[in-house]
């Protein structure tokens, strides 16, 4: 159960998905300012660049997007782009910004059955990290990329390497292609606490083709 008010510390203790959907419920509202306002948080900015710098396509989906800020990052760039939270809470408040076309509540800790689109791009900021979602949820967001779709997904790096993300990446070898890993700061000059200097590891690769086929 959560205890805290919404905040960094509080998100990254938490330990399952009913305790995510608790926390960001509550954090909806003020998550801009009171995190990444007040954190100087940069990461979804480096996700947009680094998809973008890569080649990436739409129709996009942003996994985990929250509030939106991945999306605002991308929308000047590409359209459309569809997004999925566990959180209705959060989904709302990314609906206001009028950046994307489809929002629905989804987790990514289990298999998506009900979007029925197929996406040329996935991209990720912030939601690969403590007490949120694990590699094992990478295995859920293949079947909604075509072929040859590029995969842009941050990775807090603590959590990449607590959680074993080296070891699936290798595992996902014969659906995957391509894996690039970018090392990023997610906040920038303005941020205060004992999380200022977090690093995430973004990872680019690709969908092989007819790894669906191969995989069945
Ligand atoms: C730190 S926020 C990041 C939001 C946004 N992408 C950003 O960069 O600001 C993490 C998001 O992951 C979502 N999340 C946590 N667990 C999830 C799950 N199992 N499936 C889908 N989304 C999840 C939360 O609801 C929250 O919106």
């Amino acid at each position: 159960m959560i205890d805290d008010d919404p905040s960094l510390q509080a998100a990254y203790a938490l330990s399952s998905v009913d305790d995510n959907r608790r926390l960001y419920a509550r954090w909806a509202k003020d998550y801009d300012q009171d995190f990444a306002a007040d954190m100087d948080y940069v990461l979804p900015r480096h996700v947009a660049q680094q998809f973008l710098q890569h080649g990436g396509a739409a129709p996009v989906l942003d996994v985990g997007a929250g509030t939106g800020l991945l999306g605002q990052a991308l929308r000047r760039h590409l359209s459309p782009l569809d997004a999925i939270d566990l959180s209705q809470e959060m989904l709302e408040t990314a609906a206001q910004k009028n950046v994307y076309r489809h929002l629905d509540v989804a987790d990514v800790t289990k298999p998506i059955t009900h979007l029925g689109r197929l996406y040329d791009g996935i991209v990720s900021s912030g939601t690969f990290t403590h007490g949120h979602v694990g590699p094992d949820a990478i295995d859920n967001l293949l079947p909604l990329a075509r072929d040859g779709a590029l995969f842009c997904l941050s990775i807090n790096k603590h959590h990449w390497i607590e959680k074993g993300f080296e070891a699936k990446f290798q595992d996902l070898d014969d659906k995957i292609e391509g894996l690039t890993l970018v090392e990023v700061l997610i906040y920038g000059a303005n941020a205060t606490g004992p999380h200022r200097d977090d690093l995430g590891v973004i990872a680019l690769f690709k969908k092989r083709p007819n790894y669906d086929a191969a995989a069945e």
